[in-house]
């Protein structure tokens, strides 16, 4: 397939501006400074772009709502956290490509308005941040950020923030309270950050994927853009393979590409001829899959039937020689790490599900431990302030719905079916 999100990663110089220029480069912002921003929220809004963050949001709706707040000055922020296990697609573009982000990012700024922006980046990513300031300069020098963008008088400044290393600091409210230079909690919604953001002001929150798209919709408009993918969910996706394939990475597929595909033909199939256990396919707090669901589309509207979320297009898989309760356990010891504590059932409950998982891994279950987890686990979903919660709950619940034998194993004879 033609590459449009990674078409210039492998080039070495793939930072620098001369080269992102030579390869058509900021030829979308070209036509964007020439159009009227709110014929650019429409074209975004016909394109059918959803947010690449994980909830599949439209973008062009969010846009819409900003569009209409009448208070200014809003504020554009990337969400370049990248904190969901399994998931290092945007560290591919942050790192090779940071001009095609900026790009995304004025068009952006120049569709709603917006003359302030921020790069929330994951604290783990420092070799990114040196790339993104570098990049950064480069677009100022060219009178491509700041003042009298391309001479067309508009402006937009940009800057890098470095994330708070924790995951939590991924969901919007709360990574606009770590802006704000508080503590990363999440806020209540309603009122969304698109009215009440950063500062109290209407703040657009995207995903870097999502800003890496704008340019290709804006150069070939978004009827030709949607013909990429599938019609509920148009564009190019980017997926990253990781766990037990021949070649793991991140691969750039039209959207809603099947999963079975992925895993054998781009990914090269199981790791030295295994057999497939598993798939998470859209990273940590999206539900497992066993192999008998893998010929569906990876995508926000087709996962779903299938049992499972599109997240972040994470896709990790396991081979018969996983131990799933151990999986289970480890990634239920993340959420707990990661409760923000702010309410009660997701920080008491994740400790909860860790301190059994961790008894029935180690061999010392009891009867009854199943239902303590289901129940438990039920007085978390839909029950916390924000998605963690829920995503701690619902990859529990998957892994006792497919795999309750191995539990029921662990939990009867003290020890794994599979080590
Ligand atoms: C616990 C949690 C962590 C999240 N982490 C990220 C993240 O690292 N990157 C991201 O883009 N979105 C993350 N999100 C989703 C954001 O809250 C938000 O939906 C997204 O940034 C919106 O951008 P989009 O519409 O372009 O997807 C997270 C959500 C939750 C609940």
């Amino acid at each position: 397939m033609q590459k449009f999100l990674l078409k210039n990663v492998d080039n070495p110089r793939s930072t620098d501006i001369r080269e992102y220029r030579k390869s058509g480069g900021y030829k979308g912002l070209k036509k964007a400074v020439e159009m009227e921003p709110g014929k650019i929220v429409d074209e975004v809004k016909k394109s059918g772009l959803r947010g690449r963050g994980g909830a599949g949001f439209p973008t062009g709706m969010k846009w819409d709502f900003a569009s209409r707040d009448p208070n200014f000055p809003k504020y554009l922020i990337c969400n370049a956290d990248e904190g969901e296990p399994g998931t290092f697609k945007d560290r591919h573009i942050l790192e090779r490509d940071p001009h095609l982000l900026i790009e995304g990012m004025v068009i952006a700024a120049r569709a709603l308005k917006v003359g302030r922006g921020y790069i929330y980046l994951r604290a783990e990513y420092p070799a990114a941040e040196v790339i993104l300031d570098k990049a950064i300069d480069q677009a100022y020098k060219e009178g491509l950020l700041g003042e009298n963008i391309t001479g067309k008088g508009f402006k937009f400044d940009l800057s890098v923030h470095r994330g708070a290393g924790a995951y939590i600091c991924g969901e919007e409210t709360a990574l606009i309270e770590s802006i704000e230079g508080k503590r990363g909690q999440p806020r209540l919604k309603p009122p969304f950050p698109v009215n009440v953001g950063a500062w109290g002001k209407p703040t657009i929150v995207n995903n870097v994927e999502t800003f890496s798209n704008l340019p290709l919709i804006i150069e070939i408009g978004p009827e030709e853009y949607s013909k990429i993918g599938n019609p509920d969910c148009p564009g190019p996706k980017l997926y990253c393979v990781s766990g037990f394939v021949e070649k793991p990475g991140v691969y750039e597929l039209p959207m809603g590409t099947i999963l079975r595909d992925i895993i054998y033909k781009h990914c090269g199939g199981i790791k030295g001829g295994g057999k497939l256990k598993a798939v998470i396919p859209g990273g940590i707090s999206t539900p497992i899959l066993p192999p008998d669901k893998i010929d569906c589309q990876m995508d926000f509207v087709n996962l779903p039937k299938a049992g499972s979320m599109l997240g972040s297009g994470a896709v990790m898989v396991f081979d018969e020689s996983v131990c799933l309760v151990s999986v289970c356990m480890r990634a239920m010891q993340f959420f707990e790490h990661e409760s923000c504590g702010k309410c009660t059932p997701c920080r008491e409950g994740t400790g909860w599900l860790s301190n059994i998982l961790e008894r029935i891994e180690n061999g010392m279950g009891r009867n009854g431990d199943i239902e303590l987890l289901l129940e438990v686990a039920s007085n978390i979903s839909g029950k916390t302030f924000c998605p963690l919660g829920d995503g701690a709950a619902g990859m529990l619940l998957s892994f006792i719905k497919y795999f309750s034998d191995e539990f029921d194993h662990h939990i009867e004879n003290r020890k794994c079916m599979v080590n």
